[in-house]
């Protein structure tokens, strides 16, 4: 793509930890804040990548991470998804080995990192253990003297979700994220599930492009032509740019997390890299 093609995109984020430190609760929470939430009937679906929008317009995508499996997958895959990691760790009980492993997702994908220090409403709560434990794993925060970025939060009583948004919106910034939503589109499956009424669902993430309906697109080894595209708040809509979470109907088959999503130009050009993928 070419530099004058370039648009600005929301940062993808991508949330990570420990098991039970709160993931999911602080990606619920922040999704509380969506200024464009209201309009949708306040159905909060429970899918892995939604995107938030902020009251002075700017947007954050977040991906959550049961087990790391997808992270995993679309990092072996070489796939840029993440532009930003989310680490949740629990202020009562700090570094444990998912939050450990975590951050040597973090440092190998050389994702800039933020630290959400959770549960600061227990009694127990420990920051500054959580600031000094991530020095042995070579996290540091700005008290520590190191350049990442930490907010105190507590998904539970909502408290400082705006200061983990403008975190999020200042490392975003220093990254100067961009992509060009003028040409076919690609992306990546972040989930997929065979559904009982509407049969194989890919929850995908346009890196590039803009993905319409009726585009003909290669999934994996899986390959379909768009039928619905529907957002984060179940809205049917046309189209996705980039940095857009959607589910695409329309699959012959169930891609698996981590896929890369490709539209191409015809049906026979679908089979001819759905059967060269199945023959590797
Ligand atoms: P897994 O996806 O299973 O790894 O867990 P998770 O990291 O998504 O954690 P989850 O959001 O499911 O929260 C785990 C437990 O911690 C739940 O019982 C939450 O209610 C509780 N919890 C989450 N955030 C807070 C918080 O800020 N304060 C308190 N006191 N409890 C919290
Ligand atoms: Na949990
Ligand atoms: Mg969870």
């Amino acid at each position: 793509d070419k530099e004058e093609d370039l648009k600005s995109r929301a940062p993808v984020v991508t949330v990570m930890g420990h098991v039970d430190h709160g993931k999911t609760s602080i990606l619920d929470a922040l999704r509380k804040t969506d200024v464009a939430a209201g309009e949708a009937g306040g159905i909060t679906q429970h899918i892995g990548a939604y995107q938030v929008q902020m009251p002075g317009g700017e947007r954050i995508t977040f991906l959550d991470t049961p087990g790391h499996a997808a992270f995993s997958a679309m990092r072996s895959r070489g796939a840029q998804v993440t532009d930003i990691v989310i680490l949740v760790v629990a202020a009562d009980d700090s570094i444990m080995p998912q939050t450990i492993e975590a951050i040597s997702h973090a440092k190998a994908a050389e994702v800039p990192i933020i630290v959400a220090i959770n549960k600061c409403d227990k009694p127990e709560a420990n920051p500054t253990k959580v600031r000094q434990d991530l020095l042995q794993h070579e996290v540091f925060v700005e008290e520590m003297g190191g350049d990442v970025l930490d907010v105190e939060v507590s998904a539970k009583q909502g408290t400082n979700l705006d200061k983990l948004e403008e975190a999020i919106l200042l490392q975003a910034e220093l990254l100067d994220l961009k992509a060009n939503p003028d040409r076919a589109a690609e992306g990546i499956v972040v989930e997929a599930k065979l559904d009982k009424g509407r049969g194989p669902v890919a929850t995908v993430l346009v890196n590039r492009g803009t993905l319409k309906v009726g585009d003909i697109f290669v999934a994996g080894s899986e390959w379909g032509r768009v039928r619905a595209l529907v957002n984060d708040k179940g809205q049917q809509i046309q189209s996705a740019g980039p940095s857009v979470p959607v589910e695409i109907l329309g699959l012959n088959g169930t891609p698996e997390a981590g896929d890369e999503v490709v539209v191409v130009e015809n049906e026979a050009r679908a089979r001819d890299v759905t059967d060269f993928r199945i023959r590797q």
